[in-house]
């Protein structure tokens, strides 16, 4: 039944924490470690206390989600899964029988300490009840494609689902149509062009466009009587947009030149700004940079959440679990050889060169972070050789491919290799992201803090969600911040926030219950 209602699993017993009807309200201290550096090299490290005050709005309200490229193969996969999982399908496979489940979700999959019972016993509780989240049962789904094929037909085009499922999900998924979409050329591979047959007149930005996309919102808002709607890029992948002065790299820049229809805006960052301008939070599952400067600061000013970029579904975030234990196990970790090769129509337009660079940079930058913290196995500048190649191979469909070496330099000079074969159906693993993301997304518009000190008023988070980053293979953050790769880090990020907005401090494994007696 999920945890819509007001009567949580576990209340916080603290007189820093106050539930009322609409809303729990926590003062909490935030500690941090001052370090400045001394004379000779020396450092000291000072603890700090800060004091927010958090507030969490404990209704959910009706939560719609809409897609761009609903139905591809990570569109219609979500949309069948939400499905089977709102009507507990049981289907049968030739290995017996099978029914609805949201693992790969963090959300919906994993759990959460909350702390030790009486008996020194840890009691672990879904990550879903840690604050009253949406479930994803309950998402109302739309959404946008260039291809006008029904998701019925859609999820058939993707060649992910069992044909059982799919018998048991087709007639409520033959009834969901794409919305027409907006379709540079220039943008994805030129190999895409014969799905566009759903498409808004014009081939390059436009106001009109803007004002296109936000009437789609509005009129899905509308219709389903929804509380909010959160917008998630799963179309493909597109080319880079390059910087450029004047054009987009600054708020107003960036309007006048959707306005004058210059070419290098793509359909992703008008999609940000529509969503933006309607107060919908924007996230971006595709690699490309539809985050320009421009696009930043302009949800910066409207104080609206986006998010991005590029789902870290199967080969990296098993490297950034991976070289973060290396490294931090004082393994000099000298270069990673990844290489990919998938079927599905994501390769089709990856096997085009400027697409496949946005993906290229995406990949690439991901250890950077851990390299950087350690400076005891590399020198400042030193950094492992990281290649990465991707290769559109038709015969394997979804079941993406990828193959990892990882080579370190252990003690003494000798060497360690690691050698990864990670076969995945991506959609699969893709979809339980897009349910993460949306259902923490959602979350953050309900979350509000304020200083402890001083009489400022509540206000929500940074307009760019860091806190999405587990999920994001190169996450954005906001401007000047350090965008941090880690799995781990990221994880305790996402759920040291949540206990924080309930009072309770980071869950430390010190264990000390069971040390000292
Ligand atoms: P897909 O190619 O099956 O689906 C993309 C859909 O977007 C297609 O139906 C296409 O017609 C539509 N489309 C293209 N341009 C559009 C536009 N301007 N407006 C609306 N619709 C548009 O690809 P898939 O496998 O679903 O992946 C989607 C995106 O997610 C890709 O960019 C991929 O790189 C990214 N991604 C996927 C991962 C995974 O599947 N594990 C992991 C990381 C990222």
């Amino acid at each position: 039944a999920g945890n819509n209602d007001n009567a949580p699993l576990f209340t916080v017993n603290s007189p820093n924490v106050v539930y009322s009807e609409n809303a729990i309200e926590t003062k909490y201290a935030y500690h941090t470690t001052e370090v400045t550096r001394a004379p000779g090299g020396k450092l000291v490290a000072t603890p700090k206390a800060h004091g927010y005050n958090f507030k969490v709005d404990r209704k959910v309200g009706k939560v719609g989600m809409m897609l761009v490229g609903w139905g591809g193969n990570n569109g219609t996969t979500v949309t069948a899964g939400i499905i089977a999982n709102r009507r507990g399908l049981v289907w049968d496979t030739r290995e017996g029988k099978r029914e609805a489940n949201y693992y790969g979700s963090v959300v919906m999959g994993s759990t959460i300490k909350l702390g030790t019972d009486e008996k020194g016993q840890e009691i672990n509780i879904p990550f879903h009840d840690m604050l009253p989240m949406v479930h994803p049962n309950d998402l109302v789904i739309g959404g946008w494609d260039i291809s006008a094929l029904g998701l019925a037909d859609a999820m058939d085009r993707a060649c992910v689902l069992e044909p059982s499922l799919k018998e048991l999900v087709r007639k409520e998924m033959a009834e969901l149509k794409p919305l027409p979409s907006i379709y540079y050329p220039d943008f994805i591979a030129a190999n895409q062009e014969d799905r566009a047959d759903n498409v808004i007149p014009g081939s390059k930005a436009s106001w009109d466009h803007v004002e296109h996309l936000r009437k789609d919102i509005r009129d899905f808002k509308a219709k389903n009587e929804l509380d909010k709607v959160i917008v998630l890029w799963t179309a493909n992948t597109e080319r880079y947009a390059d910087i450029i002065t004047g054009v987009n790299d600054t708020a107003d820049n960036l309007i006048d030149a959707i306005k004058s229809g210059h070419e290098e805006v793509s359909p992703s960052t008008v999609f940000a700004v529509a969503s933006v301008l309607e107060n919908a939070p924007f996230i971006n599952g595709s690699p490309q940079n539809t985050f320009v400067p421009g696009a930043i600061q302009f949800a910066e000013k409207h104080g609206a959440f986006i998010g991005g970029d590029d789902f870290k579904s199967g080969q990296t975030k098993m490297k950034s679990a991976l070289v973060d234990f290396l490294i931090n196990a004082g393994i000099k970790l000298t270069s990673i050889a990844s290489y990919n090769h998938l079927g599905n129509n994501d390769g089709k337009n990856l096997s085009s060169q400027k697409q496949f660079r946005s993906k290229e940079i995406s990949k690439s930058n991901v250890v950077d972070d851990m390299v950087a913290a350690n400076s005891v196995l590399y020198k400042e500048g030193e950094h492992p050789d990281h290649t990465v190649v991707i290769k559109y191979m038709p015969a394997v469909g979804d079941n993406k491919r990828a193959l990892d070496e990882y080579y370190a330099e252990i003690f003494l000079g000798g060497h360690q290799t690691i050698s990864i074969f990670n076969v995945c159906e991506d959609s699969l693993l893709a979809s339980p992201l897009i349910i993460d993301l949306v259902v923490v997304a959602e979350m953050m518009t309900r979350i509000s803090w304020k200083k402890a000190e001083g009489s400022d008023d509540y206000k929500g988070f940074h307009s760019v969600l860091s806190v999405l980053s587990y999920m994001l293979k190169a996450p954005l953050t906001p401007p000047g911040t350090p965008v941090v790769n880690a799995l781990a880090k990221q994880r305790a990020a996402l759920t040291n926030i949540f206990r924080a907005c309930v009072g309770l401090q980071p869950e430390s494994d010190m264990t000390l219950e069971h040390k000292l007696f």
